[in-house]
């Protein structure tokens, strides 16, 4: 849970080293299963953190590789929920849609306001959420500043559910999967949206036959042959 309540979640330099550091640690734990991100009632994160921005030169914020950071979390191989409530802004946006998924409650409100202060997304904002939600929900977003609710969230395809709450349920059940042919189908999507159909399908033909090889498709296999509910040791 990201817990800076007095800002927001806003993400200052010290909670991305820390959040990046846990999600590492979380990740390199192969009992854990899934991982949900999730912030306050009030505010899943209001953006970057402004006042540290303001106090720092274009060099100093190039200095501070942030871009590393960010690319650490889409390396992660244990699959990670989005739990988002109330305001889900800027870099809260792009954290977000960082995530594999999002699962949004009624309050939950996204935006990627930069431009008011000058500047503009700058951790993948304007490359995600274009995929994700079109171009002219995109430019509407981004150069007028609107908010867009859950439910229009949902609609544009930012979201994937929006219920209260659900985000834990979704992340049990991803963890009751087999956990090899979770990773490397989380790997087939992300192809899907970051390279070529062709270079997709060819991605996901040699997936599936890693995941055939794995004791985990034996166990899934057998387990619905035998009638009963398989035993996946992530092997
Ligand atoms: N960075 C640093 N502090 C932030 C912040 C941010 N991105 N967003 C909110 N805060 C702080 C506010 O400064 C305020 O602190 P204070 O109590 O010491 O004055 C506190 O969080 C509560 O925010 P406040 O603006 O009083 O709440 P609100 O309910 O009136 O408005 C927002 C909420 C999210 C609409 C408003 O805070 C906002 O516009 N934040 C900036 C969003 C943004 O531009 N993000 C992109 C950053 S690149």
């Amino acid at each position: 849970m990201l817990n800076r309540p007095q800002q927001l979640n806003a993400l200052s330099e010290e909670l991305m080293a820390e959040l990046v550091s846990e999600l590492q640690r979380l990740d390199r734990d192969h009992a854990i299963r899934c991982i949900v991100l999730g912030g306050s009632e009030r505010a899943f994160a209001a953006g970057a953190d402004i006042g540290e921005l303001a106090r720092s030169s274009a060099i100093e914020l190039y200095y501070a590789r942030r871009v590393e950071r960010w690319d650490a979390i889409r390396n992660l191989w244990t699959p990670l929920v989005a739990a988002v409530s109330g305001y889900c802004l800027g870099g809260g946006c792009e954290l977000a849609l960082s995530c594999d998924l999002i699962i949004a409650s009624e309050t939950a409100r996204f935006g990627q306001p930069e431009t008011s202060l000058g500047i503009i997304p700058g951790a993948g904002g304007t490359q995600r959420l274009t995929r994700a939600v079109g171009k002219a929900t995109a430019m509407d977003v981004i150069l007028s500043g609107r908010l867009l609710s859950a439910e229009e969230a949902l609609d544009a395809g930012l979201v994937s559910r929006v219920v209260a709450r659900e985000a834990w349920r979704v992340a049990r059940d991803i963890a009751l999967k087999g956990p090899v042919a979770t990773r490397l189908a989380k790997e087939a999507v992300d192809r899907a949206y970051e390279s070529t159909l062709q270079l997709g399908l060819e991605y996901e033909r040699r997936a599936l036959y890693l995941a055939f090889a794995s004791e985990d498709a034996k166990e899934g296999l057998t387990a619905f042959t035998e009638k009963r509910k398989p035993d996946f040791k992530g092997h």
